[in-house]
């Protein structure tokens, strides 16, 4: 179901490219080669100036270099690494994560934990309570295929339903307890309602309590690396006490669950959590980028730019300004930022059009010319984007699909 080879054959099968003219003259104008080279993994002298606009590209080597970062944070610090999904919806990113130690992954929706686990990849952590029946009989037949699987809840209701599922099927499944760390969309409230949720949890036949969750999103773009330390301390004191209670009651607490990019090194410094959610630092995004870091108050420099949207200037008629294909489809942010060209102004214009826009630079863009923009929020972006252009400089040399994104598959 989500084999690259699948997914590379159905995309060919639809071929939508236009090639460059450069690409090569025996080429030129066959929109289905640049497909049909993709579905035979062909990468020989493709380059990014050959790929169709807007499209996503990944810096190989600043992706790689966010990972190795990560990785040798947690190693260094005692911390796991159980890195959320969402931001990316790719099996192929996650298995890079695994290889470098990654305990598993954490996923928003069950359809990323289907797509994750199809995918061969076990720890999968749901951080999101299942309460429709279609979900909680999903979470239990994940579970019954893997036995790894685990969910969160935060209502005694839903720990009844997930029992009685998980009874039907005859499995045991892996639960944390949700505690409310400063977001009021989840979690329970934390001390004595969230000891007796995990003590229900505890004595439930078919569910085998795994410890507790608390996600500070509140914390995570604070803008100030103090300001933010403050902050996801403040969030997740309830956890930490509630940690505490189960702990003292004899509960098995093998696992406390959150954290962010934002406070990676923040909350494996104050050693409460065993394992951090972190999703976004493999590719950053502008709005991560300006919370500041440790080093750098301006920019959080900690993980590089590693991805952005490539597009195309398709009209400038107008003074101080030009026109992009990459409008609203495409995801554009007055929020994002031109690679190299901090200076310019994104505007939307429309559906597929998109402006860039200045005031006092001598610098134009010309007609035709590519420009790479750093996009403002990960998981609204990749899930327009159907995959990764992986790029070593100019030359592409991978592709990876964005699964999972629309449909019934993202239900
Ligand atoms: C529950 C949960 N954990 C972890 C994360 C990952 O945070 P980030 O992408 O900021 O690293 C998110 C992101 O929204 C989340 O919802």
């Amino acid at each position: 179901m989500t084999s690259r080879r699948r997914f590379l054959g159905t995309v060919a099968a639809g071929g939508i490219s236009a090639a460059s003219p450069a690409f090569s003259a025996r080429n030129a104008n066959r929109y289905d080669e640049i497909e049909a080279r993709v579905t035979r993994r062909d990468f020989k002298n493709l380059h990014k100036e050959d790929l169709p606009t807007p499209c996503m590209v990944v810096d190989l080597e600043i992706f790689e270099k966010n990972l190795r970062t990560m990785a040798d944070h947690c190693r260094a610090s005692g911390i796991h690494l159980r890195g959320h999904v969402k931001v990316h919806k790719s099996p192929d990113i996650a298995k890079r994560q695994l290889a470098l130690g990654s305990i598993g992954v954490t996923c928003a929706t069950i359809a990323e934990c289907e797509l994750m686990s199809h995918a061969g990849i076990n720890g999968v952590l749901l951080t999101r309570q299942p309460t429709s029946k279609n979900n909680i009989n999903r979470a239990v037949m994940l579970a019954k295929r893997e036995p790894t699987f685990a969910t969160v809840v935060d209502d005694p209701l839903a720990a009844d339903w997930l029992q009685e599922a998980a009874a039907r099927e005859g499995v045991k499944l892996r639960t944390a307890v949700d505690v409310y760390a400063g977001l009021t969309r989840h979690g329970i409230e934390a001390g004595e309602p969230a000891l007796e949720l995990a003590k229900k949890v505890n004595a439930s036949k078919n569910l085998k309590l795994i410890g507790l969750m608390g996600y500070s999103g509140g914390a995570s773009h604070t803008h100030g690396w103090n300001e933010r330390k403050k902050k996801s301390q403040q969030d997740l004191t309830g956890l930490m006490e509630s940690v505490a209670l189960a702990r003292k009651a004899g509960l098995p607490v093998e696992i406390v669950t959150g954290g962010s990019t934002g406070t990676y090194n923040i909350d494996s410094e104050s050693k409460g959590l065993t394992e951090l959610q972190a999703g976004s630092f493999v590719f950053m995004d502008t709005l991560y980028r300006r919370v500041g870091g440790k080093q750098d108050p301006a920019v959080y420099t900690d993980f590089g730019p590693a991805l952005t949207v490539m597009t195309t200037v398709i009209s400038k008629r107008h003074p101080r300004q030009c026109t992009i294909d990459a409008g609203n489809k495409a995801l554009l942010r007055p929020t994002d930022e031109v690679k190299g060209r901090p200076e310019i102004k994104v505007e939307n214009q429309g559906a597929e059009y998109g402006i860039l826009a200045w005031t006092d630079t001598d610098r134009e863009f010309k007609l035709g010319e590519r420009v790479d923009l750093y996009p403002s929020n990960l998981d609204m972006s990749t899930n327009v984007y159907d995959r990764y252009y992986i790029a070593r400089g100019e030359q592409i040399v991978d592709v990876w699909p964005i699964m999972g994104r629309a449909g019934a598959a993202q239900r």
